[in-house]
């Protein structure tokens, strides 16, 4: 681990594993051990048109991953299937608001099996529908790419979502991490973070990086350098 600067300490980096090697996945979550978690992408093929891993994946890499896994779940049917990564035990489990017939319920049962409750919301789809149910989630997830895949690029008209979320959540008194995912690199993180966002996924901007350890560095101190929070 290196250390931090605790300035710094408001604000997380995780590096999605969807854009490391699958061959060395051991490999590469021990190389992000100074990240504060690791983005697991979960994808069924049904809600994006793209396919990963499942439960046994996951299981895996939390078998000899350093730091705790925060799960994105990218899969239909997420009332069903989303309590089964709870069971293994991760830190959290995100499910999109766009494949549940209940979040609240869902939202309820993975807290219940000792996981952080976290919702995803597509570009497409409205924060306000959620802002009284706030209190429900440890985390909201603000898709900034269409979910699928990694190396896309940044989408700024996301920001006042952030914005509104933050908002909501400081009326309602409550810690909700704000998460960001797609396209965040070091001339785009510091925009989310102004807008609110506190926890940073990863993917291309990490593991392509030459020298991954100085990547989350960099990313972790432009994030807190503008984070509003
Ligand atoms: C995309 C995934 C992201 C992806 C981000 O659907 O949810 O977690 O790994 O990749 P980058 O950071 O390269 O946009
Ligand atoms: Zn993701």
């Amino acid at each position: 681990m290196s250390p931090r600067d605790p300035q710094d300490g408001a604000v997380r980096i995780q590096p999605s594993i969807l854009s490391a090697d699958f061959a060395n996945m051991q490999r590469d979550v021990e190389r992000i051990a100074s990240a504060d978690g690791v983005h697991v992408d979960v994808m069924d093929n049904h809600f994006v048109p793209n396919l990963t891993f499942g439960p046994q994946m996951v299981e895996a890499v939390q078998r000899v991953s350093p730091i705790p896994l925060d799960v994105h779940l990218m899969i239909e049917d997420a009332d069903r299937w989303a309590p089964g990564y709870a069971e293994l035990g991760v830190f959290s489990v995100t499910f999109h608001a766009e494949a549940s017939t209940d979040p609240v319920a869902l939202a309820r049962r993975i807290r219940h099996l000792g996981a952080r409750a976290s919702i995803a919301l597509k570009p497409g789809t409205p924060v306000e529908p959620y802002l009284e149910l706030l209190p429900e989630f440890d985390q909201v997830l603000v898709m900034t790419v269409e979910p699928g895949f990694g190396g896309q690029s940044f989408m700024a008209d996301m920001m006042p979502k952030l914005r509104t979320l933050r908002a909501a959540a400081e009326r309602h008194g409550i810690d909700l991490w704000l998460q960001v995912d797609g396209g965040i690199a070091l001339d785009t993180i510091g925009i989310a973070a102004e807008a609110g966002a506190d926890t940073f996924v990863a993917g291309s901007a990490v593991y392509g990086a030459a020298d991954v350890e100085a990547a989350i560095a960099e990313l972790r101190a432009a994030a807190a350098a503008s984070h509003a929070h």
